[in-house]
């Protein structure tokens, strides 16, 4: 079934190599059957950048066109981050970008998919990808996408309108800063708060620039 929830101890557990490569990562994330998302997915989407990435941003999970194409951030969110960190100063070369769930989570609508929050035990079964990625990667600041990405990495007491765009501490990297999802610019109602979103968002993504540049 598209989207089901796990049961504690049904699932095998994610085979991570123990010396992580990104190669090595990408293909053993295709063998994932630590939760039964994988059954309906076309492919298990890992990051994209260089291991020497200074930002890591990690969104919730690939949406229709990442499970397609196999590459987070490709589809309608992916042009809204591309645009906003250019804006922001940030090239993509500094970038390495991820999710918390590697496999496209949906409730099927005749032929349309639609997108389905993970469940907690699916973002717990697929979080060692997720460290193994943090210590190949070790970057210098690190940028949850969304509330799904700050609570998995942050902690549930993380709100992103409260918290978002101030340096976070973390012991995942020496530095954090929460923002939106870009889907939510997406989603906003009208025309004007969109445009008030995506400058809330640039401005998020400009102090993350200065805290590579003070990198
Ligand atoms: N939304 C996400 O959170 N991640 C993607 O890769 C695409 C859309």
């Amino acid at each position: 079934m598209p989207g089901g929830d796990s049961r504690p101890n049904e699932h095998p557990p994610p085979p991570v190599p123990e010396r992580p490569t990104l190669p090595r990562l990408r293909a053993a994330v295709q063998e994932c059957r630590a939760c039964e998302l994988w059954a309906c997915a076309t492919q298990a989407v890992l990051g994209e950048g260089r291991p020497g990435a200074r930002a890591m941003l990690v969104g919730e999970q690939p949406g229709d066109r990442e499970d397609l194409e196999g590459a987070p951030f490709v589809g309608p969110a992916g042009r809204v981050l591309d645009e906003a960190l250019e804006e922001a100063g940030i090239v993509r070369e500094q970038v390495y970008l991820t999710n918390v769930v590697k496999h496209f989570r949906y409730r099927a609508r005749g032929k349309r998919r639609i997108h389905q929050r993970p469940t907690a035990a699916q973002i717990a079964a697929c979080r060692p990808w997720l460290d193994a990625e943090l210590a190949v990667v070790r970057p210098r600041v690190l940028v949850p996408l969304g509330a799904t990405a700050a609570q998995a990495l942050l902690g549930s007491r993380v709100r992103v309108t409260r918290d978002r765009g101030v340096p976070l501490e973390t012991e995942l990297a020496p530095c954090a800063i929460v923002t939106v999802h870009p889907s939510s610019v997406l989603r906003a109602p009208d025309a004007t708060a969109r445009h008030d979103a995506r400058a809330a968002f640039v401005r998020d993504l400009r102090r993350v620039a200065e805290q590579l540049r003070a990198a």
